[in-house]
């Protein structure tokens, strides 16, 4: 049995250059022998038409984009020395997350909506794509419901990945039964977390699983699959703000941004 998905090509693992995304949103078939995670369960919906005709996979960043010179953005004066660039602005962040609640609400058709924020990363994204849903819904005089849960993974130290991943998070999710689910993370770039996520969200019997992910990282041997909705592919560079931490600093920048060497070593734990 064969279900639509999102691909990665297998290119876009390895280049240091450019970035190449194969057919993007474009219907790419792959079977369920090519991985133990299918999501062949996972969408139940007669609206992936409209899925499949998005043609972008989100705003590709590519590997040279050297990002914006801090003088040129408003940045809290205590980060001034810690960070790079600034490498997505928040007014770039706010206006791409209007576009991926439209195309949320393209999907699941103006029902009620069960949100599954993956903290603590994910909370301005969580916070605002609802919000942005809520609204957009409103406008288009629609009823909608929406409830968030939180559920944690703690699997960084300093920038790097560690091996043991746990959830942390409520044990008892039988409310997703039935529901559409979105699953909201700030950043995929292994995609354990989505996997595993997704594995553990299947075992509540919910109605329809989407995911929605603001960065998708391109790291070697990086997510295969890609959220349903992406906000943007960006390079592999430790990038903070807009909640995204190094060990619990940069939360409260609104702005994406890279961290400096200076930055890591004062943050270092
Ligand atoms: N920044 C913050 N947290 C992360 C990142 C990152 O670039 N990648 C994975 N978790
Ligand atoms: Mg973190």
């Amino acid at each position: 049995m064969c279900v639509k998905r999102k691909v990665f090509h297998e290119n876009i693992l390895n280049t240091s250059h450019s970035v190449y995304l194969c057919k993007m949103g474009g219907c790419t078939n792959i079977c369920s022998s090519l991985s133990k995670y299918q999501f062949n369960s996972r969408s139940h919906m007669s609206t992936d038409m409209a899925a499949d005709q998005r043609k972008e996979p989100g705003v590709v960043i590519k590997d040279g984009w050297a990002g914006y010179s801090l003088e040129l953005f408003n940045c809290p004066e205590h980060y001034r020395g810690d960070l790079e660039c600034v490498y997505i602005p928040h007014g770039v962040i706010m206006n791409r997350i209007e576009c991926l609640a439209r195309d949320i609400l393209e999907d699941i058709g103006h029902h009620d909506l069960m949100v599954l924020c993956v903290l603590k990363g994910g909370y301005k994204f969580c916070s605002d794509l609802v919000e942005s849903v809520k609204a957009q819904s409103c406008s288009a005089n629609r009823r909608l419901t929406t409830r968030v849960e939180f559920i944690r993974f703690k699997s960084y130290l300093n920038d790097q990945s560690t091996e043991d991943m746990h959830i942390i998070g409520p044990d008892d999710l039988s409310m997703l039964k039935g529901k559409n689910v979105l699953i909201v993370e700030a950043i995929v770039d292994t995609g354990k977390t989505m996997r595993a996520l997704l594995q553990h969200v299947e075992t509540f019997q919910p109605k329809m699983v989407k995911v929605a992910g603001l960065l998708v990282k391109r790291v070697p041997h990086g997510a295969v699959e890609l959220p349903d909705y992406v906000g943007f592919v960006i390079p592999n560079r430790f990038v903070v703000g807009y909640a995204l931490d190094y060990n619990e600093y940069f939360r409260d920048l609104n702005h994406i941004c890279v961290i400096s060497e200076t930055g890591k070593q004062k943050y270092k734990v």
